[in-house]
């Protein structure tokens, strides 16, 4: 018996980084899962792994800013498993930038994939959860939603919604009585190519993460994606049961 067996879970951004070890590890657990991602041939790829590893997964091409693909997504997602237990609202871009730098369009691009999907993923999957019994939401912030870093504002106030909008809507789901959980991950500084695309580095093409994890983390420790998704595998299995509306941050003393 895997920890989530059995259970249904969709995996947002599951193409890469963080969410393809979230879906590996799920998966690996016995759940059936649905990654999706812009990345078309990635997300394909991570669903080739899983299934010939002997685990079940699906790949479904979903923008998460989009109100559309989450009603097509999950449509697809209750047609091919009938139910839907878990949500990993994992997608997510970067934007770096000094605040008078800033241009509104990348502003608002911040906000839409990190924040609008995030709210998508909560208002479409709590009502088909709610027709499966139940179910837990995690919603990954990050450090930066805990913790100020300049040039990193509007990510990191996209990251500190996620933490508030996620203990909201746990306090509301246990007034409805959904019995559906909801808390955030926050994860330090971890190997993904978020880093390479987050403009750190102006002109540069690659970022050193593990020398960023030098100067930074306790101990100088960098994080990899599969650290993330062991607190993820928790917080979706029923081990986790008494806990909703709190942060699991998974950052090896960065914030401390
Ligand atoms: N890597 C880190 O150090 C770190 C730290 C804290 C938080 N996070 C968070 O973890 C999550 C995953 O990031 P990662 O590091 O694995 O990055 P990543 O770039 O490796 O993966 C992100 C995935 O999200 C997908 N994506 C981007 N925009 C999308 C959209 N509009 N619709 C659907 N999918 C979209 C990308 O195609 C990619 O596959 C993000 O929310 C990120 O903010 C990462």
């Amino acid at each position: 018996m895997g920890r989530v067996q059995d259970k249904v879970a969709i995996v947002t951004g599951g193409s890469a980084g963080i969410g393809r070890a979230c879906a590996i590890t799920l998966a690996g657990e016995g759940a059936s899962v649905a990654v999706t991602d812009v990345q078309d041939p990635e997300g394909d790829a991570v669903v080739a792994e899983i299934n010939t590893a002997g685990g079940k997964a699906i790949y479904l091409h979903h923008d998460v800013t989009s109100e559309a693909e989450w009603q097509t997504v999950l449509e697809q997602i209750l047609q091919e498993y009938k139910h839907l237990d878990i949500l990993v609202n994992n997608a997510g871009i970067a934007i770096s930038s000094p605040i008078t730098q800033l241009s509104l369009e990348d502003f608002q691009r911040q906000n839409a994939v990190n924040l609008d999907g995030v709210f998508l993923g909560l208002k479409h999957c709590i009502p088909a959860m709610t027709e499966s019994g139940g179910g837990s939401i995690i919603n990954m912030s990050s450090v930066a939603g805990l913790k100020a870093s300049p040039n990193l504002s509007a990510y990191s106030m996209t990251k500190g919604g996620v933490r508030l909008l996620s203990k909201s809507v746990a306090r509301e789901c246990i007034q409805a009585n959904t019995n559906i959980r909801v808390n955030s991950v926050h994860p330090g500084i971890i190997q993904t190519a978020i880093w390479d695309k987050m403009g750190l580095i102006p002109g540069a093409n690659t970022v050193d993460v593990d020398a960023i994890a030098k100067s930074t983390v306790p101990g100088g420790k960098l994080g990899f994606p599969e650290d993330i998704a062991n607190g993820v595998l928790f917080l979706a299995s029923d081990e986790s049961s008494y806990m909703t509306g709190m942060e699991l941050v998974i950052d090896h003393g960065f914030s401390a």
